[in-house]
């Protein structure tokens, strides 16, 4: 067995390419073996704390309890090693309880989960778009050329105004002129709140970063967001120009179904009342 560890300089370097070629093995210098195996025991005490196993070009410790590490030189506890997943720092309080501080991806007792992305569904009323039928239905080439309109516009915007923003889907249009509605969706670590969308909203109204006129109400409602539940908040910002007339119309159209109804009620005991001896016949 050599140990060549001390092999210094131009000289060592010559020796050593000269070792490789002789014997054709690697040779390591940091290991020190050349042609053989060392006892990588010798160097190591596994910090004191365990038993060293030598293996070739290296050893295993093996840990008394208490301690792990690759040399046993950490001494086990309740935050060693590491019960808090996902980088989560962990720390004791004075009664020996263990905890976990998560990054701000993630959440739970161990940080074991991710944090949820944020969602907040929007709803406004664009005035410079006509509204067709066609709009009803998502599936719809004259929708999706819409959607397309919509998108052009409002990811820049939202990429713009918000920190994390991740992507906007649309989920319905109604009447009036166009009213859109979608979901935004941000970042979990995302500061966003709906507050801050309806003003954002608000103050691009009819500016060249938004490129049209918003009427009626803007809404930004939080979606689902917690793992112990959903938690909603309601933000409404209006300038109410066609409040009262869609509240008047809504009011007109309850009124009108429930009178539709007890039409076709009287008119169907009408008939049955008609009919039904003619049939028992
Ligand atoms: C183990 O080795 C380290 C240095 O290699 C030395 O400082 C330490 O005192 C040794 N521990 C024991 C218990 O021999
Ligand atoms: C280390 O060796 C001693 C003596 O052979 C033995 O009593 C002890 O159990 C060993 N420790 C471990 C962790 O294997
Ligand atoms: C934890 O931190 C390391 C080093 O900073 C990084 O490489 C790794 O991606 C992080 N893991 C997670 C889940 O954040
Ligand atoms: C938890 O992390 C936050 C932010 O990283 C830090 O301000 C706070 O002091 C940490 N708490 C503990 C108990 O380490
Ligand atoms: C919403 O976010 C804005 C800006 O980030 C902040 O000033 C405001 O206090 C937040 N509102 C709520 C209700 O958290
Ligand atoms: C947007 O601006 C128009 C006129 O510039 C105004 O009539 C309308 O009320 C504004 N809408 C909102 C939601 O602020």
């Amino acid at each position: 067995m050599t140990d060549s560890r001390t092999l210094h300089g131009v000289n060592g370097l010559l020796i050593c390419v000269l070792l490789i070629l002789f014997n054709g093995t690697s040779v390591d210098t940091s290991e020190g073996g050349v042609g053989g195996d060392i006892d990588d025991c010798l160097n190591n005490n596994c910090s004191g704390n365990g038993n060293c196993s030598d293996r070739v070009n290296g050893f295993y410790c093996y840990c008394n309890d208490g301690y792990y590490g690759i040399t046993c030189d950490i001494e086990a506890g309740p935050c060693s090693p590491n019960p808090c997943e996902n980088n989560g720092t962990c720390f004791q309080d004075e009664n020996n309880l263990v905890y976990c501080n998560c990054t701000s991806e993630f959440e739970g007792e161990r940080c074991e989960s991710e944090k949820p992305p944020k969602i907040f569904t929007v709803t406004l009323t664009i005035i410079d778009r006509i509204f067709v039928d066609d709009y009803k239905d998502l599936t719809k080439s004259l929708t999706l050329g819409l959607i397309e309109d919509l998108n052009s516009i409002f990811k820049p915007f939202l990429e713009q105004n918000f920190d994390g923003f991740s992507t906007i889907v649309f989920t319905g249009f109604f009447q009036g002129s166009v009213g859109a509605i979608f979901d935004v969706i941000f970042a979990a670590t995302s500061e966003i709140n709906a507050t801050s969308i309806v003003k954002a909203f608000s103050r691009a109204n009819g500016t060249n970063q938004l490129r049209f006129v918003l009427l009626g109400t803007i809404k930004a409602v939080n979606k689902l967001h917690t793992s112990t539940g959903a938690t909603d908040s309601l933000v409404t910002e209006s300038s109410s120009e066609l409040e009262p007339w869609i509240i008047a119309l809504i009011v007109f159209l309850i009124i009108f179904a429930i009178l539709l109804v007890v039409i076709v009620i009287l008119v169907v005991s009408l008939v049955m009342d008609n009919f039904l001896p003619l049939q028992t016949l």
